[in-house]
């Protein structure tokens, strides 16, 4: 079977490929969404355009399709490069991105046809979730079976993550998924909704998160051609966030009847998350001190270099919006809108594309195919976060004040119309930027030698 070949670096070439095709669809039904969101009446009745069913097909590519597959493909280049052994097997790495990609593609369209299992981020139905959770289980045995045939015997932090996220992912998503019980639901009441959202948190904190954090521990150092800071500093965020963040889902939760202590848990633990957030971000800061022109002259450094400035604020936001005088106004509206746009696309999605653009040029042999095309895509992207984040946020502290003065929530809708028509023409660029990438990342991998990117020549192969 041609699709399954075996060929050097095949795995995390198809990865990307995939990725940068669904960076294209997931952002352009996120436009449809706002375009709903701006002008109601435009699209008409289509049934399968309905803003209930495009925007979990929305969510579901971006973060499953876009970001998880660029990470994924990362993760079959870094533990391989790491631990200085092939990749135990490209077929099976091609095999679970052909199960991955089936059942983002069958989730997306069963979606469209209105069947889900009405729980936020866990939409798709259970034979997709099947699919997902046999990705996990191939992922990790292909790439377990390359950490035991390893030279290198030091476990890199980058390594600790990514075995941590694909462990963590298959069990939160079997849970959050209800995989036991597909066509009852989980369990009832409260408890099946403390259960939703310890899913819902986990798939950004326990799959995005790790999975990013391994590509920014390993491209910092090498892009700086500077050692890392502190390993003891890396593990013990590497702890901490593993024993913090697994259990204060319940925050996205506050306003319901949940037990108080599960309560207090989250809220304390979502402040003590500065903790975990602030050991990655002040080792990889003092790992680049001094060489912020060496990051900046790197394609892939440079997107990573953005990921983790939107890192630090949407992990400032995070604890500030558990506190629950602060949700009395911005819980339910677009301020929330904004900080997820900023965790999922300005850290995860802004880094995830840095891992393509550093690891392409060391696959291939040659530069990315134009390095000015890349550029653009990153300011696009970058000009995108920060009007969405502005724009969201504004109309969500509009919304948020005029329901603390009494009003109705329709009532305020004409206030923040102008703001979703510009959110919906911010979010343009973010398409236009992912169009521009997939061009560029297809070409860099089966087109002509591009002659844009050098900094391959000068570093080496790493
Ligand atoms: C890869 C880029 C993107 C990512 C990772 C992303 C991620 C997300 C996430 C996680 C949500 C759920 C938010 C929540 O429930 O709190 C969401 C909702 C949404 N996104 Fe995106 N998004 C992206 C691009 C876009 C673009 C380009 C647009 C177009 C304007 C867009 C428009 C929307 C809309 C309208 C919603 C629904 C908001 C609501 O329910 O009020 N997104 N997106
Ligand atoms: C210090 C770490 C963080 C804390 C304490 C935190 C806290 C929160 C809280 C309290 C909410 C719920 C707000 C509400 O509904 O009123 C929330 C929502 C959200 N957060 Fe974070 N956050 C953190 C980091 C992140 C990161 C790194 C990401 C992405 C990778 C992220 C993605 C999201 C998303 C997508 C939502 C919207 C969920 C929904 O309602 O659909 N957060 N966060």
């Amino acid at each position: 079977m041609t699709f399954l070949k075996e060929e050097s670096y095949g795995t995390v070439k198809a990865f990307f490929l995939s990725s940068a095709v669904w960076f294209v669809i997931g952002p352009l039904i996120g436009f449809i969404d706002a375009v709903h969101l701006a002008a109601p009446d435009l699209l008409g009745n289509i049934s399968w355009l309905v803003f209930g069913r495009t925007r979990p097909m929305h969510t579901g590519v971006v973060i499953f399709g876009f970001i998880g597959t660029a990470l994924i493909g990362s993760a079959f280049y870094l533990v391989p490069t790491l631990l200085r052994t092939p990749l135990y097997s490209e077929r099976m790495g091609k095999l679970s991105l052909w199960v991955w990609n089936l059942s983002i593609a069958s989730g997306t369209i069963t979606l469209s046809l209105g069947y889900s299992q009405g729980r936020e981020y866990a939409e798709w139905v259970w034979p997709v979730d099947l699919g997902v959770l046999l990705t996990f289980l191939l992922v990790f045995y292909n790439l377990f079976r390359t950490a035991g045939g390893r030279q290198e015997k030091t476990l890199y932090v980058s390594v600790w993550y990514i075995f941590a996220a694909l462990i963590y992912s298959f069990l939160i998503y079997f849970f959050g998924n209800a995989a036991w019980s597909p066509s009852y639901g989980a369990i009832t009441g409260l408890p099946d909704a403390v259960l939703a959202w310890f899913y819902g948190h986990g798939v950004v904190g326990l799959f995005l998160t790790p999975l990013a954090l391994a590509l920014a521990y390993y491209i910092v150092p090498v892009v700086c051609r500077s050692p890392l800071y502190s390993h003891s500093l890396s593990l013990l965020g590497f702890w901490s966030i593993l024993v913090i963040y697994t259990h204060i889902g319940t925050h996205h939760i506050l306003q319901t009847p949940v037990p108080s202590w599960l309560k207090v848990l989250a809220i304390t633990g979502s402040l003590g998350m500065i903790f975990p957030v602030m050991t990655v971000l002040i080792n990889l800061w003092l790992t680049m001190r001094g060489r912020l022109g060496m990051i900046h002259a790197d394609m892939g450094g440079k997107f990573v270099m953005a990921g983790l400035v939107w890192y630090l604020l949407t992990c400032l936001q995070g604890p500030l919006q558990s506190l629950p005088m602060v949700q009395r106004v911005t819980h339910l509206n677009n301020w929330v809108i904004a900080h997820a746009h900023m965790g999922v696309l300005g850290f995860s999605g802004t880094i995830a594309l840095g891992g393509i653009y550093f690891i392409l040029p060391r696959i291939t042999g040659r530069p990315i195919f134009n390095r000015r095309w890349a550029d653009i895509q990153y300011w696009l992207v970058l000009i995108g976060m920060a009007g969405f984040f502005m724009v969201l946020t504004a109309a969500g502290l509009i919304q948020g004040n005029g329901w603390q003065n009494g009003l109705a929530v329709y009532k305020i809708l004409p206030e923040i119309h102008i703001y979703m028509i510009l959110r919906a023409s911010i979010g343009l660029l973010i398409v236009c930027g992912a169009s521009l990438g997939l061009i560029n990342i297809y070409l860099s991998l089966y087109g002509v030698r591009g002659k844009g990117d050098t900094s391959l020549d000068q570093q080496g192969k790493t």
